[in-house]
């Protein structure tokens, strides 16, 4: 079998110390399972800056390009507040997503039956759900030109940033979530605001026809995204797929992820088009908090979401689909078993800290491997 590679990118904050937790999964898995992940290492956001002046480094995207999958802890923090915008921690994540051509953000909210007690809203709500947020991730207003700051020289500036989207960009990310849709309860929202955009308007047609194209056993209806944000939060049960742009996206993922009780605990993938010789997709996953500076150092972050983003790799770059299942069957059971780190604690359950759930995961792993 050919290796495994993937490419470490713990990058600041609380990701070194969950990236620490898979770690030790692979490795584990590497001796006992003969998985054949060869892992290698880099810098990104101000770990990345603090060594070379940049949020990520040619060589480091280099290898990023050059992996069959990238997983990435979180960046940002207060330490670089100040420095330059092009060289912020953040930037080397979009850059990362735009070189690699990532269009597809995966962030699915699923609520554990262990935590549902532990969401803001009624257990009865979010008991069992399971939906899957599609966002698109390499257009739209975060990377539209013109993005700048101008001086109208009248005493005024002008902040600008620029929604817009090829016709391409929309087909591709409707298609990804169509073709999900399918190994799921095959509906699909999507979510726009064509009552007061232009670029809402065209969204929402070229998913029409993008449906019209070889998808209509999928069952489409179409949201304003600002009503989507409320349904989010009334009725989640009622989606299956969402697909939306990069700014809702961003937005109403954080909704979806906080419904299940903690952002600690949510993956996602970023994946992008199959390769035309190999079939392979780019692929980045990375868990959907960021670098929770407050608790950094503490040894108190959750490293759950890391995990399971580490299980989404298995499953959509290595469809190595029985790992995948049994590791998140193990993040089930270790929660069943009420351990909790402080984000998801609740009244008698055992509060422990990120060493400890990584373990504790990779045990319940282990006695589910036979
Ligand atoms: C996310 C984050 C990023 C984004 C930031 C860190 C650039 O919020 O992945 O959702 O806005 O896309
Ligand atoms: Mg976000």
């Amino acid at each position: 079998m050919a290796a495994r590679k993937l490419l470490l990118l713990p990058g600041d904050g609380i990701g070194p110390e969950a990236m620490a937790e898979v770690r030790h999964i692979i490795s584990w898995m590497n001796d006992h399972e003969a998985a054949g992940f060869e892992t290698d290492e880099g810098l990104v956001g101000g770990a990345a800056y603090d060594a070379h002046g940049q949020s990520i480094s040619d060589a480091d995207m280099e290898k990023a390009m050059a992996a069959d999958a990238v997983l990435f802890g979180a960046v940002g923090g207060p330490d670089w507040d100040s420095v330059a915008y092009e060289v912020r921690p953040e930037a080397g994540l979009l850059r990362l997503r735009k070189d690699m051509e990532l269009f597809a953000n995966l962030r699915p909210a699923i609520c554990y039956p262990a935590l549902a007690d532990s969401s803001s809203l009624k257990p009865e709500v979010i008991e069992g759900l399971d939906i899957l947020i599609v966002r698109e991730l390499t257009g739209g207003v975060y990377f539209g030109e013109p993005k700048e700051i101008i001086d109208l020289g009248n005493g005024q500036k002008r902040g600008i940033d620029t929604q817009v989207y090829d016709t391409y960009e929309i087909e591709r990310i409707s298609a990804v979530a169509f073709d999900l849709a399918r190994t799921r309860n095959n509906k699909v929202c999507s979510m726009e605001k064509h009552n007061v955009m232009k670029s809402g308007v065209f969204w929402k047609e070229v998913v029409t026809d993008t449906h019209k194209n070889g998808y209509e056993d999928v069952e489409l209806s179409h949201m304003l995204a600002d009503a989507g944000g409320m349904q989010l939060v009334r009725w989640p049960k009622q989606f299956d797929v969402i697909v939306t742009d990069n700014l809702f996206g961003d937005m109403l993922s954080d909704v979806a992820a906080m419904l299940t009780g903690s952002l600690g605990m949510l993956p996602s993938a970023s994946l992008g088009a199959p390769d035309a010789v190999s079939g392979k997709r780019k692929a980045l996953y990375e868990p959907v908090h960021g670098s929770a500076p407050d608790i950094a150092g503490t040894g108190a972050a959750n490293p759950i979401a890391m995990i399971a983003s580490f299980a989404m790799c298995m499953r959509y770059s290595f469809e190595m689909i029985d790992e995948a299942a049994r590791l998140e069957a193990a993040i089930a059971k270790v929660l069943d078993d009420g351990l909790r780190t402080g984000d998801i604690m609740s009244d008698g359950m055992k509060q422990v800290g990120t060493t400890e759930m990584g373990k504790a995961v990779l045990d319940a792993y282990k006695s589910m491997t036979s």
